[in-house]
């Protein structure tokens, strides 16, 4: 209360317009109540707004009053309170920090700003409980307190790039007042991460022979660090040749791929060691293995070790004949080779030590049926899809002297006609021999034997190299018909085989004797009359001209004719039964004396004759023979009589004496009974003739050689059946017309005793 203060009174104040003005300019904050006395406050009093920071805050004012004027000064100390509360400036405390920083290094904050002073201006901070961050709280010169953010743990911008604390600044007032701000604290980046590959290997695995450019894996680092820190290229550390030229890094995608030649059979797997470098250099490695993958790539190949390349055609089976290797390069499956040769060969290949197949023959062989095979080894691995290879071998089979010569024909038969050229060839024979060279030459010989008591080689004589046979001499049928050597086929092997074969010669007839008038004895040699009974009538037979030929067949087909007769008309002759008969009855004009000359031919080409004469007598008995002499048939006929009973008298000796020899020789040689007789006639059977008898054998017409159709039994008139039936152009029934060899043998018997006889 001013006035009191003052010592004014109450009742003046307002009278004496007392007033409070300031003293400076200033607005106007307090008054006087005029009633009173009392000093107001009248406006608002901010001491942060009137002395700031100033400790001492003194409001002067002046009371100034009017009749008289007074002027009081007044001053007035505007006492602080905690009226504001600490304050930032800014929203927030943006603080970088290099994540390298050391634990202890401190970072200053900018101060809180608290308007009023003293107690109740900043006196303290306070920070957000953290790992990282402690406070420390300074006090400057004048009191004034900051504080510094103290890194406790280090920091790892890979951990916590950004961290955020509240700072809260209190006054000392009361109540206390506060003021928060975030502080932002940003790490910054330091290169302290080495690049980190995803995986501490890495694994492919790539078929061999992948095209170009096949990717076959990516690796990966990471980098925690930023920007430059964290820029990675990859690359191959230390790789091979082998490797580098096969692969390829790219240094920033870390794709691996093919960029040259991926080869199982080479390398089977590749391992690598990579790196990865960030941009500032620190590295890291991890290791890339690719294992190759095989794939049938590689053909087998066949070997051939050892081959004999000829091998004796009588080697026994199970022979071993070569040694055959066989390789694969691929693995497993791939190189798994199955080996083969064709079925129908006589070999087969058996499995031997690892990878080796013999080669064996599996049956005999034989060098005239194959001489020389070729086979084609098959050989096939597992592989999908497989590969096979083939190879041919060529063997031959050499000669063994295993084939004996082999004459082309069972047997050989020559025909020949008699009277042949010595030296004559006769036929050939000839042999095969299927074996080589030398084992398969042929050499033909003559096998000793006897030909009719004389050496075959009188006979015959072979050719060594051509097999042609000829003949020795000159043969004669009639002496030899056929006969048979055997001739040699040797080869000229060692030791040498043979084979021998039996060639027949036949011999055939030539017409090269004529007929053999038997009866009558030829003109000249003896004096035969035959006697004809005047009461013959016509058709009887009154004789018979009996004839032989040496020859055979045709040649001795005889045929009779009456050249010349007394009487042509009386008497005719059988053509070919030689039989002389009366064409009429005699009468008694006929004139007593009949003459006839008969020609006897064989048919044989030319023919060959001979020529007889008969006398015949008309007369009933000799007594009348006397009277013959007064017969005279012509001039030369004038002896007949006397020669007459000379032909009488020798035919009857005759007879006589062939009689005795006929029995002796039967006697002595009764298998031999060849001779045949009857009446006044005999006739050596060896004279007759065979009769058609055939050389070829083909079955033609031939004699029966039978005895009984040539010896005579029966009566007078059938004296000369032999000769008839033996003349017959008829076969008797049943009668073979096939020769077999015995006839042959027969027929030599026959000609044996003939010739004794
Ligand atoms: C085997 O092969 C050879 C040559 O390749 C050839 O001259 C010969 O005729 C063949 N032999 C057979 C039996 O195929
Ligand atoms: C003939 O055969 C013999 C064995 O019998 C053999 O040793 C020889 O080599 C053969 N000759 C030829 C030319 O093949
Ligand atoms: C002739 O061959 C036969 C079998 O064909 C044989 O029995 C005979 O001994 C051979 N003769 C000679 C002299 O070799």
């Amino acid at each position: 209360n001013i006035a009191k203060d003052l010592g004014l009174d109450f009742s003046q104040l307002s009278a004496r317009k007392a007033r409070i003005d300031p003293e400076d300019d200033n607005t106007q904050l307090c008054g006087i109540n005029l009633n009173t006395g009392d000093l107001l406050v009248q406006e608002r009093i901010d001491r942060e707004g009137l002395c700031g920071k100033k400790a001492l805050c003194v409001l002067k004012q002046e009371l100034v009053l009017e009749n008289p004027i007074q002027l009081h000064r007044i001053s007035i100390r505007v006492v602080d309170i905690n009226d504001n509360a600490p304050q930032f400036n800014e929203d927030s405390l943006k603080i970088e920090i290099r994540e390298s920083a050391d634990k202890g290094e401190r970072f200053l904050l900018r101060e809180a700003h608290d308007g009023d002073i003293g107690e109740n201006a900043v006196q303290s901070y306070a920070l957000q409980q953290n790992d990282q961050f402690k406070l420390h709280v300074n006090t400057k010169s004048g009191g004034r307190k900051y504080c510094e953010l103290v890194l406790d743990k280090e920091l790892d911008r890979e951990d916590k790039k950004d961290i955020m604390l509240l700072l809260t600044a209190y006054d000392g007032g009361s109540p206390q007042r506060s003021g928060t701000v975030v502080i932002h604290v940003t790490v910054l980046d330091a290169n302290d991460n080495v690049p980190v590959f995803s995986q501490p290997v890495y694994k492919a695995s790539l078929p061999e022979n992948s095209p170009l450019d096949t990717l076959v894996v990516t690796v990966s680092a990471s980098d925690a660090d930023e920007g430059v820190n964290s820029e990675i290229s990859y690359a191959f550390d230390h790789a091979s040749d082998d490797n580098i030229n096969v692969f390829r890094l790219h240094p920033k995608t870390g794709e691996v791929r093919v960029s040259g030649v991926v080869d199982y059979e080479k390398i089977t797997s590749h391992e690598m060691q990579i790196s990865a470098v960030d941009g500032l250099g620190l590295i890291s490695y991890s290791s890339l293995i690719i294992d190759v993958i095989d794939t049938n790539d590689n053909y087998p190949v066949v070997q051939l070790k050892s081959l004999s390349n000829s091998m004796a055609e009588n080697v026994s089976p199970g022979t071993e004949v070569g040694l055959v290797n066989v390789q694969d390069r691929d693995s497993e499956q791939n190189g798994q080779v199955r080996c083969s040769i064709p079925q129908n060969v006589p070999f087969k290949l058996v499995p031997s030590i690892k990878n080796y197949y013999s080669l064996v023959t599996t049956g005999q062989l034989d060098r005239e049926l194959v001489s020389e095979y070729n086979i084609t080894i098959s050989a096939t691995d597992e592989g999908s899809p497989p590969l096979s290879t083939s190879k041919s071998i060529h063997l031959t089979v050499a000669d063994i002297n295993d084939n004996p010569p082999v004459f082309e024909e069972q047997s050989y038969s020559a025909y020949v006609s008699e009277n042949n050229k010595a030296g004559s060839t006769l036929c050939s024979v000839s042999a095969r021999d299927p074996d080589w060279r030398q084992n398969g030459t042929v050499i033909y010989s003559l096998l000793p034997s006897e030909v009719n008591g004389a050496p075959a080689s009188s006979y015959v004589s072979v050719n060594g190299d051509t097999g042609v046979i000829h003949a020795v001499r000159s043969f004669d049928y009639e002496h030899l018909r056929s006969f048979q050597v055997h001739v040699m086929a040797r080869d000229n092997g060692s030791p040498p085989l043979s084979s021998n074969v039996s060639v027949s010669v036949f011999i055939s007839d030539v017409n090269d004797n004529s007929p053999q008038i038997l009866y009558p004895a030829p003109e000249g040699n003896s004096f035969m009359t035959e006697l004809v009974p005047k009461a013959a009538h016509g058709g009887s037979v009154v004789s018979k001209v009996i004839a032989v030929d040496a020859d055979s067949g045709q040649n001795a087909w005889l045929s009779y004719h009456i050249v010349k007769s007394t009487d042509p008309g009386l008497f005719t002759i059988g053509l070919h039964s030689g039989e002389i008969r009366t064409q009429r009855d005699i009468s008694e004009s006929d004139s007593m004396k009949q003459n006839l000359i008969v020609a006897v031919k064989d048919n044989g080409q030319p023919p060959l004759s001979a020529t007889c004469s008969m006398y015949l007598l008309i007369s009933d008995n000799l007594a009348e023979v006397p009277e013959l002499k007064d017969i005279s048939y012509d001039d030369k006929n004038s002896k007949l009589t006397s020669y007459l009973i000379i032909a009488l008298v020798s035919v009857s000796t005759f007879f006589l004496t062939f009689i005795i020899i006929v029995l002796g020789v039967r006697f002595c040689r009764r298998r031999k009974p060849r001779l045949l007789f009857d009446g006044a006639v005999a006739i050596p059977g060896a004279y007759l003739p065979p009769n058609y008898a055939d050389v070829d054998g083909t079955g033609t017409l031939r004699s029966t050689y039978n005895d009984d159709a040539y010896l005579t039994t029966g009566s007078r008139t059938s004296d000369f059946k032999f000769v008839s039936s033996y003349n017959d152009n008829t076969l008797p029934a049943g009668q073979t017309l096939r020769k077999s060899p015995s006839d042959f043998d027969e027929m030599f018997g026959d000609a044996e005793g003939s010739t004794e006889v």
